[in-house]
């Protein structure tokens, strides 16, 4: 029984009834089915109690997990500055409830030390991401994209060692093809670490971890690796958001360069469009069968979602309390729309 700390933020009491927690791979790591990233709406120009609202909703909707990276802003390292701000004025005593993950891998600065998975980056980045988030250690640390200019073993023994250091708890790696996986694990084990997890992006529009011989999702599942998936929404395209014009105030209409007015087509429209049908028949939002979807694939330990207000954030985390499984038919249909 967790007892309020005085001065601190007081959660929810039963924030731990409905979301259900999945080991990651074959780990003991138990993460939530639906967890949150800062990626977006976390930064400098997000209003500090905007951003306190979102995170406090989802902890106190059942998410343990938050996803950062060195990078996340805008202003690089905004995010991890935001965060820190949270354990100061909220969090702090709930620290053991909290999993906790940076990355590096992309710029982060001007000069050779500042991009890709050199030890010199690595080391430097993660002490400043916990100086940032004003913690002593992350419970993952991840290699954010394979580096073709650094031999793999230098940055797998790096991560080992950032784990023996007890810098991070468990390590991961992102954006890594299946065969990169596979000879990260195997470097990862001749230092003692294994590999915990693999964030891909994956989403009913971008389906890439299926494909191949092996596909990453053969290599995690038959490595025992866990997937945390990034941008399940297709950063919006996969809500209702878009099904009537392009809102002010949505990631396609603001100035982040990943998702812009030309991603939302005619054809995405129309899928979206006969999707949003079956999952309005299904008592679903669109968004909560785009979750449903990703999360029935087995290789897939937990959906990171963005948000940009707490509501998105109830309403995603609702797809796991309420979700009945997709059937047979209702796949075959969905495999048809998406062509
Ligand atoms: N490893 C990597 O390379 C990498 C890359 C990208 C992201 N990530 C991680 O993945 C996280 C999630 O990425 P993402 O933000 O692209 O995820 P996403 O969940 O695909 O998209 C989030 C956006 O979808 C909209 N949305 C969310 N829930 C909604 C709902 N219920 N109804 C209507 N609209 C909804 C919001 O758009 P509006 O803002 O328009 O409201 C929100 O900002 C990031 O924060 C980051 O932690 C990792």
């Amino acid at each position: 029984m967790n007892m309020p700390a005085p001065g601190f933020y007081a959660p929810a009491a039963d924030r731990y009834a409905h979301m259900p927690y999945v080991r990651c791979g074959r780990s003991g790591l138990k993460l939530p089915r639906v967890s949150l990233g800062l990626w977006n709406n976390f930064g400098s120009v997000t209003p500090q109690d905007t951003a306190r609202d979102m995170l406090l909703t989802a902890f106190d909707a059942g998410i343990t997990y938050f996803d950062l990276a060195n990078n996340y802003g805008p202003r690089p390292g905004a995010a991890e500055e935001t965060l820190g701000k949270i354990m100061d004025s909220d969090l702090r005593p709930h620290r053991d409830e909290l999993i906790l993950a940076t990355k590096a891998g992309y710029t982060m600065q001007d000069g050779p030390y500042g991009d890709g998975g050199s030890r010199k980056y690595l080391m430097s980045s993660l002490d400043a991401s916990l100086r940032r988030m004003k913690v002593d250690y992350v419970d993952i640390f991840y290699h954010h994209r394979f580096d073709p200019d650094t031999p793999l073993e230098e940055t797998m023994r790096t991560l080992a060692d950032i784990v023996h250091q007890g810098k991070a708890l468990y390590v991961g790696i992102s954006n890594y093809s299946a065969e990169q996986t596979a000879q990260a694990a195997d470097l990862l084990a001749t230092f003692g670490v294994p590999l915990t997890i693999h964030q891909p992006r994956y989403n009913m529009l971008d389906r890439w971890i299926e494909r191949g011989t092996p596909s990453l999702c053969d290599v995690l599942l038959n490595r025992g690796i866990g997937a945390a998936v990034f941008s399940p929404l297709n950063q919006g395209l996969l809500t209702d958001r878009y099904l009537h014009g392009i809102p002010a105030d949505s990631r396609a209409a603001s100035s982040c360069v990943f998702l812009n007015k030309d991603n939302v087509t005619a054809d995405v429209l129309t899928r979206v469009r006969a999707l949003n049908a079956m999952a309005s028949a299904r008592s679903e939002t669109m968004a909560q069968l785009a979750l449903a979807w990703v999360l029935e694939n087995p290789a897939i330990t937990t959906v990171i979602t963005g948000a940009s207000r707490p509501a998105q954030i109830l309403q995603n985390v609702e797809t796991v309390r309420k979700h009945v499984p997709l059937t047979d038919e209702e796949k075959a249909e969905i495999e048809k729309i998406l062509g």
